[in-house]
């Protein structure tokens, strides 16, 4: 796909729903009481796998237009052994928040997924599900799994990764673990979308400041959820309206949990012009309309501790970074080197293509940025859909614009995603 250089962007629009809320609003909505209403659903093919996992598994699922889907739960122990293995295709949350639903069930669950997904690590999952009882096996670490379902007990655990999907499938499970209360104690907090759902469908869970406890469950009922617009998907067109000089650009209804948004913390110390307006809550998640402006950059350092918060856009920082005066680094990010890429090298790679300073480090990478516009070229996805979106906002940014090679990719969480940097551009 070409991408051509714009002047500037500007304009009003509303991204798709939220990819974590969608897909746990899916799988939390099986294991309802009744009927879930889920509007505002964040189609995608991340999100249609869940829907697909959970139609195997025996929940009907009604889809009335592209975000508006009905749930019919099967209670919390209702759920059946498929004839075939459940296909979790690219969809890391999918294949590690289920397990955590089906040690509950009766019968086998074989989970399998694509390529880039069977290369990520899975026995972060399975040690702690073994620990409540629970018989889980990896295939080396990796996809397939195999889950039999039966009886499992409270734990308390430690997450040794900052990781919301780990957390998630624990909890998940100390729903079906009897006797007394499961808890998580996080390193760092990451966005706690399972916490907020659980608690609306009734659960009973406890917070600290680094801790979540579930207490077993009977019943959970949701009734209806609305689903957020995903930060994710802002993201790329704010970092764009950051970085191409002239651009003015708000997104509206955005979720603003703050588990997910490190990366407005951050454009707001590069000297970039952000404002948040009508900040309300949707369905239980903080959600708002947010401005970006563009203005000159400077360049600014991540830590550990924030990492979990914008784990999904270091990609875009990078651009941003690439495009900002003066020396920016990220640490603690070892974590991107098992995303659906490995999206350290990956990132370098594609950036020092078309122009960037940019250099791998163990756990993140460092980059001496320029406040001019990168040259651009080729940009290749590596098939990963966050890649795609940071080959796109680098080629509208650029000075000769960048061939994007698998750009497909974004099919995983935003269809329509180029359709709406479309809508933005100013000729
Ligand atoms: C997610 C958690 C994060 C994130 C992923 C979605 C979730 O993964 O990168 O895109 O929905 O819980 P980790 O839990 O592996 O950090």
């Amino acid at each position: 796909m070409r991408v051509e250089p714009v002047a500037a962007l500007e304009g009003h629009v509303a991204v798709p729903g939220d990819k974590s809320v969608s897909h746990r609003a899916v799988l939390v909505g099986a294991i309802c009481e009744g009927p879930t209403e889920i509007s505002g659903f964040g189609r995608s093919a991340d999100t249609e796998a869940t829907v697909a996992a959970m139609r195997a598994l025996g929940a009907e699922v009604v889809e009335h237009d592209i975000d508006t889907l009905t749930v019919h739960g099967v209670g919390l122990r209702g759920l059946r052994e498929p004839d075939a293995p459940v296909d979790c295709r690219n969809a890391g949350t999918l294949m590690r928040l289920l397990p955590g639903i089906l040690v509950g069930q009766q019968g086998r669950f074989e989970l399998v997924g694509d390529e880039s997904l069977s290369a990520r690590p899975m026995e972060r999952i399975a040690e702690p599900l073994r620990r409540m009882g629970a018989r889980i096996e990896t295939t080396d670490g990796h996809a397939p799994l195999v889950v039999e379902g039966g009886r499992v007990a409270p734990i308390d655990y430690a997450l040794p990764v900052a990781s919301a999907q780990v957390k998630s499938a624990v909890l998940l499970a100390g729903l079906y673990a009897e006797g007394a209360e499961t808890t998580v104690v996080e390193p760092v907090p990451t966005r706690d979308h399972t916490e907020r759902m659980l608690e609306r469908a009734g659960a009973r869970v406890e917070r600290g400041p680094k801790s979540v406890s579930i207490h077993p469950a009977t019943r959970l009922e949701l009734g209806g959820i609305e689903v957020p617009g995903d930060f994710s998907s802002a993201a790329p067109l704010l970092v764009a309206a950051a970085i191409v000089p002239g651009s003015d650009v708000t997104v509206h209804g955005v979720g603003l949990n703050p588990g997910r948004t490190g990366l407005l913390d951050v454009l707001e110390r590069m000297g970039a012009r952000v404002a948040v307006f009508n900040r309300r809550s949707v369905a239980g998640e903080p959600v708002g309309d947010v401005q970006v402006q563009s203005s000159e950059l400077v360049g600014a350092r991540v830590t550990a501790a924030e990492v979990p918060s914008l784990v999904d856009e270091l990609p875009l920082f990078a651009v941003a970074a690439s495009h900002a005066r003066g020396e920016s680094i990220v640490l603690g990010a070892g974590e991107l080197r098992v995303k659906e890429s490995n999206r350290i090298e990956s990132v370098v790679e594609e950036l020092r293509r078309i122009g960037a300073h940019i250099r791998a480090t163990p756990d993140g990478f460092r980059i001496r940025g320029v406040p001019a516009r990168l040259r651009g070229g080729v940009v290749h996805s590596h098939g990963d859909h966050r890649l795609a979106m940071v080959g796109a906002v680098a080629g509208i940014a650029s000075r000769e614009g960048v061939d994007l090679e698998g750009a497909e990719a974004v099919e995983v969480s935003f269809p329509g995603f180029y359709d709406l940097l479309g809508q933005l551009e100013r000729a």
